[in-house]
């Protein structure tokens, strides 16, 4: 396959050329490359590495009608996200190698996309012969009771980087307690229960290990910007779109469907999130992807669960922000591609360059569109970010070197996707 007439997206900036590519692989990159098969003629469009996304919840098994690896998959392709790394939150949760097997097996025959799976934080992770996984997450909200500080510890001597969601449980539960009598109508108590301090403080501890440990360890989705000031040389961080273009005025409109751990956060919090992703402190923009059934969404305060589905969207969002002065490609595809590629050692991916894998997004830059989750291939019909206007658009998807998507066909079945062993330096 030869893809011409390419503007060529990569961190360190845009080139023109073609993009030749024989059988899974990309071989060459360069100006008038010939080539034998399909030829793509991307018309001068920018084409970026498919995007990898290190945060996402498939809910299949206990939970497969709110998502299973077909739909999170087909969303993912439609998205521009040809690589994702799955969360072990699942129920029942992949914290054991027998449950990554058989997670694996689920994966292989109905993902359209690769896919790797962050390994679930238990104890006996310690007994277990040592395996390929991007990381262990571990859960400070909800998985440790606690006993924070002996629980990030005990997952410190693993030998494996980690995954943090960073809210100290110790602060959630203080709070839940004095927010027992609030008006269940008013979202905003869910960001009060779940205050800065709670993510300030998981952050601090966590990276504070990170240093004593000389363990690499990543926080996801920081939504505080004094968060950051706990950054060291062992640490890297995510953030998501929906904190960095939601702030809490929204979760009063949205109510249940912008419900979201940790809280979008206050519109002062989101200015200061900016900054320190235009200024690449940031290392990561990831979806954490978390659909739930529209109707539990619709609950009070107290009851409508959190996650907010991205897939679909993230992308074009992103895009839009570009097309707004906001961000430039080259950051794009420096936090969605190259840079969870190279932290969770995903092989073969997030790059244009000869021998990754051929997995490519052909952008229209100028397409417009407005969100409207009815239209999503997610299974989770809902987003906060419903009726947004924005421009910037995946035109076409190729994976391995095949035209998945395009025009809003699928050409990939599911089973197409493999895992991928994201192997950790010893
Ligand atoms: O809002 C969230 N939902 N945040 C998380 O960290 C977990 C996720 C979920 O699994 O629903
Ligand atoms: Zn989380
Ligand atoms: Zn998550």
């Amino acid at each position: 396959m030869l893809i011409r007439n390419c503007r060529i997206v990569g961190s360190q900036g845009v080139r023109e050329g073609d993009i030749l590519v024989e059988g899974e692989k990309i071989v060459e990159v360069g100006r008038g490359l010939k080539g034998e098969g399909e030829v793509v003629d991307a018309g001068g469009r920018f084409v970026m590495p498919g995007v990898v996304d290190c945060h996402v919840h498939v809910r299949d098994w206990d939970e497969a009608e709110k998502e299973d690896f077909v739909s999170a998959s087909s969303a993912a392709v439609a998205g521009g996200v040809t690589t994702f790394l799955e969360m072990p939150n699942t129920k029942p949760a992949v914290d054991s190698l027998d449950m990554l097997k058989k997670r694996v097996k689920l994966g292989v025959e109905k993902s359209l996309v690769d896919f790797g799976i962050h390994l679930g934080y238990s104890p006996e992770i310690a007994e277990m012969q040592r395996i390929d996984v991007p990381s262990v997450k571990v859960y400070l909200d909800s998985l440790t009771g606690d006993d924070v500080e002996s629980v990030l510890e005990d997952a410190g001597r693993l030998p494996y980087p980690l995954t943090v969601h960073c809210e100290d449980p110790r602060i959630i539960r203080r709070n839940i307690e004095f927010a027992r009598d609030s008006d269940p109508e008013d979202f905003l108590v869910h960001a009060d229960i779940r205050e800065k301090l709670a993510e300030t403080s998981a952050v601090k501890i966590a990276a504070g290990l990170a240093k004593k440990t000389c363990k690499n360890v990543h926080l996801c989705h920081l939504t505080v910007p004094s968060s950051l000031r706990y950054l060291n040389n062992y640490t890297t961080c995510e953030v998501t779109p929906h904190h960095l273009l939601l702030p809490d005025v929204d979760l009063q409109s949205q109510k249940g469907f912008a419900n979201t751990n940790p809280p979008l956060p206050p519109s002062l919090n989101v200015h200061g999130l900016w900054q320190p992703v235009t200024a690449a402190r940031v290392d990561v923009i990831a979806s954490d992807h978390a659909p739930h059934g529209i109707e539990e969404k619709g609950g009070d305060v107290f009851s409508a669960p959190s996650g907010i589905p991205n897939l679909d969207v993230m992308l074009p969002l992103m895009l839009d922000v570009v097309n707004r002065g906001g961000l430039a490609l080259t950051d794009i595809v420096r936090m969605m591609c190259e840079n969870p590629s190279r932290i969770f050692n995903v092989p073969g991916k997030g790059f244009i360059q000869p021998g990754a894998d051929a997995d490519l997004v052909i952008l229209d830059m100028e397409r417009e569109t407005e969100v409207d989750p009815k239209q999503f291939y997610s299974k989770a019909k809902y987003s906060p970010f419903t009726g947004r206007k924005i421009q910037g658009a995946v035109d076409t998807v190729i994976l391995r070197g095949r035209v998945a998507f395009s025009e809003g066909d699928f050409n990939v079945r599911p089973g197409f996707g493999r895992y991928l062993y994201c192997s950790i330096p010893k």
